[in-house]
């Protein structure tokens, strides 16, 4: 049986040379070089060429909770964000209905979708326990379609589709196959494919999971994946994924804990971030947003960006 990352079936000691960037010849983005012109050019649009990062603003978010906090008005706390970022990570319906055309900022279209936070409250009633604790893999969410046509993302002007992957859930093959399939789709127009590692409450959040869950993504032709940070053996995570890796923010933390958390996750060889509700439900959306921009573009430790954020605050 092939070896199980982090499992007793473990012979060696997995060696992650850690410390030995993979090369790229003739381009500034990990795993990128050998692309065709139109996906490098639109990963270039991602991806600050200058310094290879990029900072995503992800509140896509409504398309399985609705109006989440912060999200209410798009137009009213999203959009005076956007001179900030590189790409904003949404759904099409927010895309036609709120965000300018006129924008210059990259799309990172929201491609899967299909469930609803409601699945929760029903897999709740039926059981009578906390949803997915009964059923050890079982995640209601994990039911997901591909939501958007490749024709559409084109005429979306889309860089980048976002893909979820449910790795260990009970629809695990369905949503790795929405991804390959997309993937295959994108391929032929010269479009990248962001496979986002969604961790279910039956799914640790260990570095070895995740360095299972980014690598099978890549492995399957992901251009680039969206993870969680790990406090431990982050740098093993993106030192084993062969394509760029950004993190997702996820729960609200306090600000400083946040501009940590993402300069830790660069440090350590992400290639950017793709946070959502630490920018927008921070105290300061509009200062938090150039908090997180000096931490990833400018070399800003986080106490300095902190230091930023308080006074853009005040
Ligand atoms: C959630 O499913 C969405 O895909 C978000 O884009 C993602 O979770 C990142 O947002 P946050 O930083 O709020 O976790």
């Amino acid at each position: 049986m092939a070896d199980i990352d982090g499992t007793k079936q473990e012979k060696k000691d997995k060696e992650f040379f850690t410390q030995i960037p993979q090369e790229s010849p003739g381009y500034f983005l990990k795993g990128s070089h050998q692309y065709d012109w139109g996906l490098k050019n639109r990963l270039s649009r991602v991806f600050n060429p200058k310094d290879g990062r990029t900072l995503m603003l992800a509140f896509d978010h409504g398309y399985f909770q609705g109006p989440t906090t912060g999200l209410e008005r798009i137009d009213q706390t999203i959009l005076p964000l956007e001179p900030y970022v590189d790409c904003l990570m949404l759904t099409r319906g927010l895309q036609r209905s709120v965000v300018p055309a006129s924008t210059q900022k990259a799309i990172a279209l929201r491609a899967s979708g299909g469930t609803s936070m409601v699945s929760l409250m029903d897999e709740w009633e039926s059981t009578g326990s906390e949803p997915g604790l009964r059923r050890p893999g079982y995640e209601p969410l994990s039911n997901e379609s591909l939501a958007c046509s490749i024709e559409d993302a084109l005429r979306l002007n889309a860089s980048v589709l976002a893909v979820q992957v449910f790795i260990g859930s009970q629809h695990e093959r369905q949503t790795l196959e929405n991804m390959t399939r997309l993937i295959d789709e994108a391929n032929r127009y010269g479009i990248a494919v962001m496979g986002v590692v969604a961790v279910g409450r039956a799914m640790a959040r260990t570095p070895q999971y995740f360095r299972l869950a980014t690598r099978i993504m890549a492995e399957l032709g992901c251009h680039l994946v969206k993870c969680y940070y790990t406090d431990e053996e982050f740098e093993t995570v993106t030192s084993c994924c062969p394509v760029p890796i950004v993190i997702a923010g996820g729960k609200k933390l306090p600000e400083l804990d946040a501009l940590k958390m993402s300069y830790n996750a660069l440090e350590q060889g992400a290639s950017g971030v793709d946070m959502g509700r630490n920018i927008f439900q921070a105290d300061s959306p509009i200062a938090m947003v150039q908090a997180v921009r000096a931490v990833v573009h400018e070399g800003a430790k986080p106490e300095e960006a902190y230091d930023l954020y308080q006074q853009l605050k005040g």
